[in-house]
C-alpha cells in the first residue's frame, strides 16, 4: 500500500530526542520548546509564537484570549475539519457556518459581507445575530489544505465590523499570499497544527502565532493554567495546553527541513494536476493566482459521480494499493452541529464527497506517484 501521508523522520529527530532523555527534560519545561517557538514564529512570519499541546488546543486558547465565551457565535466555513468547530464549542460558543468559495474552498468573503450586512445588528459594543439574539464574537477562516483564505478582504470586513479574526492555518506553514508569509495576513492570531499527518509534525502539537505582544502573553498565560509565579496562584481558569520538550524536539528537527518538505509537497501537487488535466472527469485542487499553498494534501476532484459511486472508487483504489481517502465532511452535516446556524451550502455540499486525497508523503517517489495516477485512471474507467 502506498500510504496517504507518512512523516519523514530521518533528520535530527532521533538525536534531539536522545538529548531530551539524557538531560531528563521531557516535560513542557525544556530548551526545545523555546527553540520550537522561535522557529515557528520565523517560518510563519510573525514575532511571537506559543507552542500548544495540539492545534485544537491552540484554536481554543486563541478564541478564549480574544474574548469568545458562553453563548457567542463565531463565523466558520462549514468545509473544515471538525476540530475548528469543536474549539468554538469548547468556549461555550456556537459556530455560524458559512459556505466556501468554489475557486478556493475557503471562506467566501462576498457571502461573509452579505450575512454581516443582512443578518447582524450593532447593539452598543456588540454585534448581534438578529435571528438568535446572540453576540457574534469572531471570524475563523480556515486555510484549506494549506491555501490561505482571501485575507485582504476578510480582514477589511472584520475591521469594519470590529470583529477579531483567528486563522485556522493548521496545515499552512510555508504558504504565502501575495508574497506575504502565512501569519502576516492580518489575522489577530494564526494557529498551526503539528499532528502526525501534517507536513511538519511534532508527533502532536500546535502553535499560536501573532504580532501583539500583550495578546500573545495572554495566550501563553492561558496555556499554563493561568499560573502567576511559583506559588500556586492562578488568576483565572486556564488550561494545561503546553507542548512537551519531547514533542518540541521532533518539531525542531522537522522545521529544519520545512522548505524541502514544502517543495516536495508542491511538486507532488503539480504532477497530479498535469497527469489528470487531460481527463474531463478530474479537476485539480484549487490554486488561485497570487497564493502559494504549502499543498498539505494533494489529489483530485471527480465530476459526475454520486456519493455511493465515490465510495466504490475509493475502495477500488485501496484494492490497487493506493492509500486514497475522502476529505472533510462539512460541519453542518455532523451530528453535534446540525442545529448550528448556517447559510445555504451549495458549494460545500456539491464538493466534499467528490474530493479524493491521494498519496503525497514528502518521500513519495515519481515511480510511486505514477502507479497512483495509473490506478486512478484505471478505476475511473469503471464508471
Ligand atoms: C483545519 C484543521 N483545524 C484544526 C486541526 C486540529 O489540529 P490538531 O489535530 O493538532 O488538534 C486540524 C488537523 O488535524 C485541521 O486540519
Amino acid at each position: 500500500m502506498i500510504p496517504l501521508a507518512v512523516p519523514d523522520l530521518t533528520g535530527n529527530e532521533g538525536c534531539y530526542l536522545q538529548e531530551c532523555i539524557d538531560s531528563t527534560f521531557v516535560s513542557s519545561v525544556g530548551p526545545f520548546v523555546g527553540r520550537f517557538e522561535t522557529a515557528v514564529a520565523q517560518a510563519a512570519g510573525a514575532p511571537h509564537a506559543v507552542a500548544t499541546a495540539s492545534g485544537t488546543a491552540g484554536l481554543h486558547v486563541a478564541l478564549t484570549a480574544l474574548g469568545v465565551g458562553r453563548d457567542d457565535l463565531v463565523i466558520l466555513p462549514s468545509l473544515t475539519f471538525i476540530a475548528s468547530a469543536n474549539a468554538i464549542a469548547y468556549c461555550g460558543a456556537t459556530p455560524w457556518l458559512l459556505d466556501v468559495a468554489a475557486e478556493s474552498w475557503t471562506l467566501d468573503a462576498d457571502l461573509l459581507e452579505r450575512v454581516l450586512q443582512d443578518q447582524t445588528i450593532r447593539q452598543g459594543e456588540h454585534l448581534v445575530h438578529r435571528e438568535s439574539g446572540r453576540r457574534l464574537a469572531a471570524i475563523l477562516p480556515v486555510y484549506t489544505l494549506g491555501l490561505p483564505a482571501h485575507m485582504e478582504r476578510i480582514v477589511a470586513i472584520a475591521r469594519a465590523y470590529r470583529l477579531p479574526v483567528v486563522a485556522d492555518a493548521a496545515a499552512a506553514l510555508g504558504s504565502t499570499a501575495q508574497g506575504r508569509a502565512v501569519a502576516d495576513l492580518g489575522a489577530d492570531l494564526t494557529v498551526f497544527s503539528f499532528n502526525g499527518n501534517k507536513t511538519v509534525t511534532a508527533g502532536g502539537g500546535g502553535a499560536v502565532v501573532g504580532t501583539d505582544a500583550e495578546l500573545m502573553q495572554l495566550v501563553r498565560h492561558l496555556t499554563t493554567t493561568a499560573r502567576q509565579g511559583d506559588n500556586y496562584d492562578h488568576d483565572r481558569i486556564g488550561f494545561n495546553y503546553r507542548l512537551t520538550n519531547i514533542q518540541a524536539a521532533v518539531g525542531c528537527a522537522q522545521l529544519e527541513r520545512l522548505h524541502a518538505f514544502v517543495e516536495a509537497k508542491r511538486r507532488i501537487h503539480a504532477r497530479y494536476a498535469v497527469a489528470f488535466q487531460a481527463s474531463p472527469r478530474l479537476q485539480p485542487f484549487p490554486a488561485p493566482a497570487g497564493f502559494a499553498s504549502a499543498c498539505w494534501l494533494s489529489g483530485t476532484v471527480v465530476t459526475g459521480l454520486e456519493p455511493a459511486e465515490m465510495a466504490t472508487l475509493l475502495d477500488g483504489l485501496r484494492q490497487e494499493g493506493v492509500g486514497a481517502r475522502s476529505f472533510w465532511k462539512p460541519i453542518h452535516l455532523q451530528a453535534p452541529y446540525r442545529q448550528a446556524p448556517r447559510t445555504a451550502q451549495p458549494v460545500s455540499e456539491s464538493l466534499w464527497f467528490r474530493i479524493v486525497t491521494l498519496p503525497c508523503s514528502t518521500g513519495l517517489t515519481e515511480h510511486e506517484q505514477d502507479s497512483v495516477i495509473a490506478a486512478v485512471k484505471k478505476r475511473l474507467a469503471d464508471f
